[in-house]
């Protein structure tokens, strides 16, 4: 008899939604930036390679110039020197990245720590290997890491901790202590860090991003994610990458060369001599915190509670002052009556707690946000 592997994952939420409102009028805030447009010259420069470089497969490592391109982007942004040869590799989008960097680490038995609320990818890839997840909740109101409690649930089996930052729904950005923290626990241990960064660019009030490679004895034992799908509006191209030490890496790379091979020619030449020139991320951060105000300030009148988005373009509300049904009911009923689809949070934890919240993404026009927020302070 054949024996099913991760049995129990049905469909995730965002195509849930998406095939809840296809051909309907429902606008559908749970699904991430199909009206914002990416760069001229980027699409530009990815037809100009697609009729010049479709015919050769690139290094499995990484088009060369893209890493070396990577490697001064993470000199300029962070003033922190990674090795093109050695310590950057190019990934079909941070999914694939994140399950490489799991099953490169994570063997039968294994332990992962991982916070929840969490993003979709992570628990099916550890089961997947063979791990067992070990859940830390997340603190409310502001989804900051309880580390107490991450050092009680540490022990020889724990093999990797997963980290996210800006994290991915509840728009908590990791700070000084974090990092200061997640060094204390993983110290004199041999635990590997994954850190899934996608949302490195997206971080308000003048806040800095805090990456575990800004400390060079967590950088030693971390892998950190990227995705130039997030980073420059073209989630359908599925590219990013990862960095790491030579050490590290060289696990990594062992895994991707017989889970991708090599990624897509023409993208990363064009995604390469895009970066080489600098690439201005503050107007990214600045156009998602004018579209985190613009709708937040419409929904300031509803009776829904604004919870802080501090980076990310997700927005939390709690609705507790206004219904105690289920979140996946009172999303239904959003839906339904409403016109807006906005996420249930209860589907990013591995036990449905329902904290009565629901999540959007902002990263869509504003006549788009300002229809459905006007929709939303109805109820
Ligand atoms: C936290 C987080 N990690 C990973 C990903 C996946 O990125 P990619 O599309 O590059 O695979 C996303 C996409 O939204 C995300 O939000």
């Amino acid at each position: 008899m054949i024996k099913a592997k991760l049995s129990n994952i049905g469909k995730d939420i965002y195509t849930v939604i998406s095939e809840l409102v296809q051909d309907t009028n429902i606008i559908n805030l749970a699904k991430i930036s199909p009206d914002i447009p990416c760069s001229d010259k980027l699409t530009e420069l990815a037809i100009k390679y697609i009729k010049e470089k479709s015919v050769e497969y690139s290094h499995p490592d990484g088009l060369l110039e893209l890493r070396e391109a990577i490697a001064e982007d993470i000199e300029r942004k962070h003033g922190l020197n990674f090795s093109p040869l050695n310590e950057i590799t190019i990934t079909a989008g941070a999914t694939q990245a994140m399950y490489t960097a799991i099953s490169s680490f994570v063997s039968e038995g294994d332990e992962v720590v991982i916070f929840e609320p969490a993003f979709n990818s992570y628990i099916p890839a550890i089961e997947s290997n063979g791990g067992r997840p070990v859940f830390v909740q997340r603190k409310l109101p502001d989804y900051h890491i309880d580390w107490e409690a991450v050092q009680k649930v540490i022990n020889t089996r724990t093999k990797v901790i997963i980290v996210n930052t800006p994290h991915n729904p509840t728009g908590a950005v990791f700070n000084e202590e974090d990092i200061a923290q997640l060094r204390k626990i993983t110290n004199g241990t041999k635990i590997n860090v994954i850190s899934d960064e996608v949302f490195e660019h997206i971080v308000f009030e003048g806040q800095k991003h805090y990456s575990v490679l800004s400390n060079q004895q967590l950088a030693e034992r971390s892998v950190v994610i990227s995705s130039f799908g997030i980073t420059f509006n073209v989630p359908g191209w599925k590219m990013g990458y990862c960095v790491g030490s030579e050490k590290v890496m060289s696990q990594i790379r062992k895994n991707q060369l017989f889970q991708v091979n090599t990624v897509n020619t023409p993208l990363q030449y064009a995604l390469a001599e895009y970066l080489k020139d600098g690439v201005n991320y503050t107007l990214t951060n600045k156009q998602f915190e004018q579209k985190r105000d613009f709708v937040n300030h419409i929904l300031k009148d509803s009776r829904f509670e604004i919870l802080p988005s501090k980076g990310t373009f997700y927005q939390l509300l709690n609705y507790s002052k206004i219904s105690d049904e289920k979140d996946t009911e009172f999303a239904r009923r959003i839906m339904d009556d409403y016109g807006v689809a906005l996420f249930p949070l209860s589907v990013f934890y591995h036990d449905s707690i329902d904290n009565k919240m629901l999540g959007f993404s902002f990263a869509r026009a504003e006549e788009v946000l300002s229809k459905a927020a006007k929709q939303l302070a109805k109820i």
